[in-house]
């Protein structure tokens, strides 16, 4: 799938088929995170991969925004160590992973609100580390809301060389 074409297509999923991903798409997905950009290419990043489902339920419910964690294939803890930036490196490198994914046909959804220390027990990641997100992947249980957007237009968020000159009149 083309870069463009999983960006326009790519929307949160929540409900998850219960089939497992193959071990090989999750590493790809992974080496995506991997390849990242970084803050002085410091790559901060630490990455725990859950597949336990008990694991998974424990941490569903570290946050109550995230109870589609239960019933994910698989999840991504993704934490930064000394990181000057670490919710920029850390976003850069999900949102890498989540293209990357969906470009597999694996969905996923950012999730936010955890209980962090619950978390970092759970996972017996060192104290020292900083939670970005556990972000939820599996095969989408449905096309999610047929493949439509709710986004903002172009005119509403950008303008040209000043605020308030339309992005158009980049063509007139
Ligand atoms: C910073 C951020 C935090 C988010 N937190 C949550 C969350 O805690 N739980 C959740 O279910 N979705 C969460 N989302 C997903 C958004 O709700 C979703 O991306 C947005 O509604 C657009 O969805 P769509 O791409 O399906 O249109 C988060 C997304 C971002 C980027």
């Amino acid at each position: 799938m083309e870069v463009m074409d999983a960006i326009r297509t790519n929307l949160a999923v929540r409900e998850f088929r219960p089939e497992k991903v193959p071990p090989d798409v999750i590493l790809k997905i992974l080496e995506a995170g991997r390849l990242a950009h970084s803050s002085k290419n410091t790559q901060p990043w630490r990455f725990i991969l859950v597949d336990d489902k008990e694991k998974l339920s424990l941490l569903s419910k570290t946050t109550p925004t995230g109870g589609h964690i239960a019933n994910a294939a698989f999840a991504v803890a993704l934490f930064t160590e000394k990181a000057k930036l670490p919710e920029v490196d850390g976003a850069r490198a999900m949102e890498d992973m989540m293209l990357a994914a969906w470009s597999l046909g694996v969905g996923s959804c950012w999730v936010t609100n955890f209980d962090e220390e619950r978390v970092k027990q759970i996972l017996k990641v060192p104290k020292e580390w900083k939670l970005i997100t556990v972000a939820p992947f599996g095969y989408p249980a449905k096309p999610a809301r047929k493949g439509k957007k709710n986004r903002k237009k172009l005119e509403e968020i950008a303008y040209y060389n000043v605020y308030g000159n339309p992005i158009s009149s980049i063509i007139s």
